[in-house]
């Protein structure tokens, strides 16, 4: 039995779910740690060798800065010394210098484009590029008035010519309310395409469609009521958006552009968008892993896609830190109880609270009523992937559980063609098996699922499965149906599980179509 060598699981990255690709995090020396890092940023230190001098940075002088020990990297137009952060950076020095003297936006973004830079490199600023990369639009020159659709021409001219074809919008009023229609042309639009933000007077709406994003952003001309109602006509791809205006007067126009509006741009290239949540709840789950219900603001539409996630944000001792996290249902049985609470306002999160971790004791130290940046959802799983599926085979290890419960959830209830849903759940002792009670009662409930437990370190009562996962593990639990069944295996955990599970399933002749690993 080939099974995962106990040094490496888990191992020091055990919290990071593999990053696309397959990098993870290094050992950082003592002294390296985040908090090291921020408290480095705050001593006044001079982190530029600039006396806090801020220069304009031409593409000749930011090539000489190619060593560890005088490297700048350019993102997004801004030019960093990340030498002092060389050692502290959880990637690596070598990772780090794959960028050095040279303009690394696509290398970051291809690795972690939620990783928070402005905020943590601020004190390496060195200036801007003096030649600008090309920005999105400009649209000074567009102070016309905004009174429905944008001719053609108006729509920013990066739209790139593989990008789904041109959405609009428009909108039109009656005394009270403003109805804003957007025009798709994509049949699989749903709720959870469009995020609609309301703060101030800045309205933003941005719907997905597939790998892009169609934004709808304005200053609106007159103020609105905080809340708002979002339709979508999936059929024709039609989205509409009603504003209940503050007072019935007849509006000349919706109101003036900001920035991208009316543009549609690759979704890697948006930025993440935040918005305030209120804790609503924290409840232990296990010793060590808690239930957190956010609640978003009224003025938000936003319903995190299955088997996505968001990225939370919190400052931490003045510096605004990232990580992500997986929404889950508030149960397993959610879709069986009747709501207690009315639908789409609440996120809840499983999250495991590492006592020497860096934001998960911040998160816990959040009392009832405090306030979490949340980001639109990012995720590489596509919900028909599920569709006219016959068997899900759930391979979940630690809070790696948390993509699962949706997908669990909605095939369950969504999926007609469905015969079996088979959960793989490890852990190290049975204290740490989450929700286990509801996962019980569910395979008691549901004759199509079915939960096996593996423990790598249980007491001598345990009379389940023991080890790690391996493929004489795999080959007993992964029987489909029929020799012909459409099958999906969904598989989440640390990165060295991720990472010997996908290769023990691409040995085991499962192709790739039939695997679903969920990343950063
Ligand atoms: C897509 C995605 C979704 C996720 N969803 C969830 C979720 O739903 N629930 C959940 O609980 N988590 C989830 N995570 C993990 C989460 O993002 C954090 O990584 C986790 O909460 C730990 O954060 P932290 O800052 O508290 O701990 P960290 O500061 O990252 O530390 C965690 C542990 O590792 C140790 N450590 C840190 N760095 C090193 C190092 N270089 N060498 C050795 N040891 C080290 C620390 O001492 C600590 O014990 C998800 C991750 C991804 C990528
Ligand atoms: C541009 C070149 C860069 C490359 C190739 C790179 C690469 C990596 C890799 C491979 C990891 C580990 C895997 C992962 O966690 O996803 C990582 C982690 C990380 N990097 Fe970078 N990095 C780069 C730049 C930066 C910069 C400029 C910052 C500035 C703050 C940064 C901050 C981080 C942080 C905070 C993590 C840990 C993420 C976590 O909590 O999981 N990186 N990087």
């Amino acid at each position: 039995m080939l099974n995962v060598p106990s040094q490496s699981f888990p191992g020091p990255s055990s919290q990071q779910r593999v990053a696309s690709g397959g990098r993870s995090k290094v050992p950082l020396k003592q002294g390296r740690s985040l908090m090291d890092w921020i408290r480095l940023t705050k001593s006044g230190k001079d982190l530029t060798g600039l006396k806090g001098r801020l220069i304009e940075v031409t593409e000749e002088e930011l090539k000489k800065h190619n060593k560890k020990d005088d490297c700048w990297i350019c993102i997004r137009g801004f030019v960093y010394n990340v030498s002092p952060y060389m050692e502290y950076h959880p990637g690596g020095e070598d990772e780090l210098m794959r960028a050095a003297g040279s303009d690394g936006t696509d290398l970051f973004d291809q690795v972690h484009r939620w990783v928070n830079y402005e905020s943590m490199l601020k004190e390496c600023l060195v200036g801007r590029m003096a030649m600008k990369p090309a920005l999105p639009k400009d649209y000074h020159e567009e102070k016309k008035v905004l009174n429905g659709m944008l001719p053609q021409s108006q729509v920013t001219d990066t739209l790139a010519k593989e990008s789904p074809s041109s959405p609009s919008y428009d909108w039109f009023q009656t005394d009270s309310l403003v109805t804003i229609v957007i025009y798709t042309k994509q049949k699989d639009i749903n709720l959870d395409s469009v995020i609609v933000d309301h703060r101030d007077d800045s309205f933003r709406a941005e719907t997905v469609i597939k790998d892009y994003s169609y934004l709808v952003h304005v200053a609106l001309s007159h103020e609105i009521q905080e809340d708002f109602s979002v339709l979508v006509v999936e059929n024709v791809g039609k989205i509409e958006i009603v504003l209940k205006k503050k007072e019935n007067t007849s509006w000349k126009r919706l109101g003036h552009p900001q920035e991208n509006h009316n543009s549609i741009i690759p979704k890697k290239d948006t930025g993440l968008f935040y918005r305030k949540c209120q804790l609503v709840s924290k409840e232990d789950v296990t010793h060590d892993t808690k239930l957190f219900c956010l609640m978003l603001p009224p003025s938000t539409h936003l319903q995190v896609p299955v088997g996505q996630h968001v990225y939370l944000k919190l400052p931490i001792t003045g510096t605004e830190i990232v990580k992500p996290y997986t929404p889950v249902s508030d149960s397993l049985f959610s879709e069986f109880k009747e709501p207690v609470l009315p639908n789409n306002i609440y996120i809840y999160f499983l999250i495991k609270i590492y006592p020497a971790g860096f934001f998960t004791p911040e998160l816990d130290h959040l009392q009832i009523g405090d306030y979490v940046s949340v980001s639109n959802p990012e995720g590489n799983f596509i919900i028909s992937q599920l569709q006219e599926l016959e068997d899900l085979f759930l391979l979940a290890a630690g809070t790696g559980f948390t993509p699962m419960v949706k997908v669990l959830n909605y095939a369950l209830t969504n999926i007609p063609s469905l015969r079996k849903v088979k959960l793989m759940f490890f852990n190290k002792t049975e204290d740490d098996i989450i929700w286990r009670s509801q996962l019980e009662k569910l395979a008691f409930k549901d004759k199509r699922f079915e939960v096996e437990f593996v423990l790598s370190a249980p007491t001598s009562e345990w009379s389940g499965k023991q080890g790690y996962i391996s493929p004489a593990l795999l080959s007993e639990f992964l029987k489909r149906s029929s020799d012909t069944s459409k099958v999906l295996i969904c598989l989440c955990g640390p990165t060295p599980f991720t990472e010997q599970g996908m290769k023990m399933l691409h040995d085991l002749n499962f192709s790739k179509d039939e695997i679903h690993s969920f990343t950063a």
